[in-house]
């Protein structure tokens, strides 16, 4: 299933079995979203309510993913390997399978019961100019299964792509030039869904 903010969709396009669940969950997560933007723009030495007047939480996402079990692993993956494209992306997931490429190797990343798992995406390291790094990750298939997982992805404020977004300005000074140019939020879309998922290079696009 994928639905975006129940405040701004229908609550109907969620299956009944997990509707009220879905949306009382999205509600919460965004608040950890907006709690999330706080520490990244602290941590960047910027006001706590920097990134989201750049409006970085508008427009949540949920995935419902569900990866049945495989009966040949080693012939296939869950998800090849990518960076999310948007801000950040908070994922919940019930048994292993994602790794991150860590350190010049692929790592499982172990689900702990009640843990969440947060990627920071493309666009944030562009906004922070490099200072955050997105991470490339992937999901093995598995014969062990389903592999269920749920993915928020703050991916901007789709429907408002006459936002522009480059190198935070605070960010900038002769130490530290932009590494990345200001781009038209709509071509940054545009560009991520003309390109494969694991072309894996998309802010090379925007490099300055
Ligand atoms: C994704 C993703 C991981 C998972 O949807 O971008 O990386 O565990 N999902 O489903
Ligand atoms: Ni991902």
């Amino acid at each position: 299933i994928s639905f975006s903010d129940p405040n701004q969709s229908d609550p109907k396009e969620i299956p009944g079995s997990c509707r009220e669940a879905a949306v009382e969950y999205s509600k919460h997560v965004e608040k950890l979203g907006n709690i999330l933007f706080e520490i990244f723009s602290v941590a960047l030495g910027l006001d706590p309510g920097h990134l989201r007047n750049m409006d970085c939480s508008k427009g949540h996402r949920l995935h419902g993913h569900y990866y049945p079990a495989c009966p040949e692993p080693e012939l296939t993956l869950g998800i090849p390997k990518h960076r999310d494209a948007g801000f950040l992306t908070i994922l919940l997931q019930n048994q292993s399978g994602l790794q991150i490429f860590f350190q010049n190797q692929w790592v499982d990343v172990q689900p702990i019961p009640g843990g969440l798992v947060i990627n920071i995406g493309d666009l944030l390291q562009l906004v922070s100019n490099g200072k955050f790094r997105s991470n490339n990750h992937r999901v093995l298939a598995d014969h062990l299964g389903p592999r269920i997982s749920v993915a928020c992805f703050f991916s901007g404020p789709l429907g408002m792509e006459n936002i522009s977004y480059g190198p935070i300005k605070e960010l900038i000074s002769e130490e530290n030039p932009p590494i990345y140019k200001e781009v038209l939020f709509s071509d940054y879309v545009m560009k991520f869904l003309t390109s494969s998922l694991d072309e894996n290079n998309l802010l090379n696009y925007f490099k300055a």
